[in-house]
């Protein structure tokens, strides 16, 4: 039985054919509207969510599966001290796979080693987000024809996004492959990501503080909200919160054929106007997202199609 708890669960030819299937399954939705029939997916939010809850839900009912589960701590017995470990043994009995978003770092860790299903980490704290790591992937690979030599511009809050954690990962592992660290001082990426993962593959990287001294150079542009909800004090998230904000001028800087992502949700941070800009990829990149979790489940399902 496989899990999948980082980006890096997956091997790289691995991650080539996960991309390769969620493409057919864009191309022939048809083909695979029956393969998981009878099957269930639980989702275990005990944190907020649209896209990754939905998506993963609307990935089961495209292939047939059904779907159960909670969208808050408060709405599951964990309000009344149920523990992780417990709840994903009961899950087990109910469900063939779960997917699991949690406000502490390593639940998802603690899910798997209770399990007897498949559990999918949908974000556990500020450390990781594999499935929307997978999104990320099937996006730029999909937009761009390739992963490797490219430069990616991470902005905004580089310390707490999880999704910021996961791509860099996955992203090393391309050759290439250059960052430019886009953040004010308080939200830099933590050290234990620029030392373990950046220095110590030699992977190029730049860190700047304003926006405009990045674009002129990206293939990509990544955007991130910062988030809120991992601040310890409101007058600190206040003087953050609009830190970045891009812009149609801001875009004039920015090649061409540069393209935005966003994890989503996105707050101040990309103006509205920017979304008429045919480099705008972030509504795309959500419909991306329902592909790879369906290619997702059919994998950790062990089903043949
Ligand atoms: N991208 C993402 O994780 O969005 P949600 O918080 O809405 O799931």
């Amino acid at each position: 039985m496989r899990h999948l708890m980082s980006p890096l669960d997956f091997s790289v030819e691995e991650l080539d054919k996960l991309m390769e299937m969620a493409e057919d399954i864009e191309a022939n939705p048809e083909k695979y509207a029956h393969v998981c029939d009878g099957k269930k997916l639980a989702t275990l939010f005990y944190e907020p969510s649209t896209r990754t809850r939905l998506s993963h839900e609307a990935a089961m009912l495209n292939l047939g599966g059904s779907v159960l589960g909670f969208s808050s701590a408060d709405s599951s017995s964990a309000s009344k001290g149920e523990s992780v470990a417990d709840t994903i043994r009961i899950i087990s009995c109910y469900a063939d796979i779960c997917a699991m978003r949690h406000p502490k770092e390593g639940a998802a860790l603690v899910a798997c080693a209770h399990s007897s299903i498949p559990v999918i980490n949908a974000g556990d704290g500020g450390h990781q987000h594999p499935t929307q790591t997978l999104t990320d992937l099937l996006t730029i690979h999909s937009l761009k024809g390739r992963l490797d030599n490219m430069t990616i511009g991470l902005c905004g809050d580089l310390k707490f996004g999880r999704t910021v954690h996961s791509l860099i990962h996955a992203l090393v592992r391309y050759p290439n492959v250059k960052f430019v660290l886009i953040s004010p001082e308080e939200l830099k990426l933590p050290g234990y990501i620029r030392k373990d993962v950046l220095d110590r593959q030699n992977i190029e990287y730049r860190e700047v503080v304003r926006l405009e001294d990045a674009l002129p150079s990206l293939d990509i542009l990544y955007m991130t909200r910062v988030q809120k909800e991992r601040f310890f004090n409101e007058e600190d998230y206040v003087r953050m919160k609009d830190f970045y904000i891009l812009d149609s001028k801001k875009m004039e800087l920015a090649p061409k054929d540069m393209h935005v992502l966003h994890p989503l949700p996105r707050v101040n941070e990309i103006s509205v106007e920017v979304d008429s800009d045919p480099r705008a990829a972030y509504f795309k990149q959500a419909q991306y997202g329902v592909y790879i979790r369906m290619a997702l489940i059919i994998t950790l399902l062990n089903i043949e199609v």
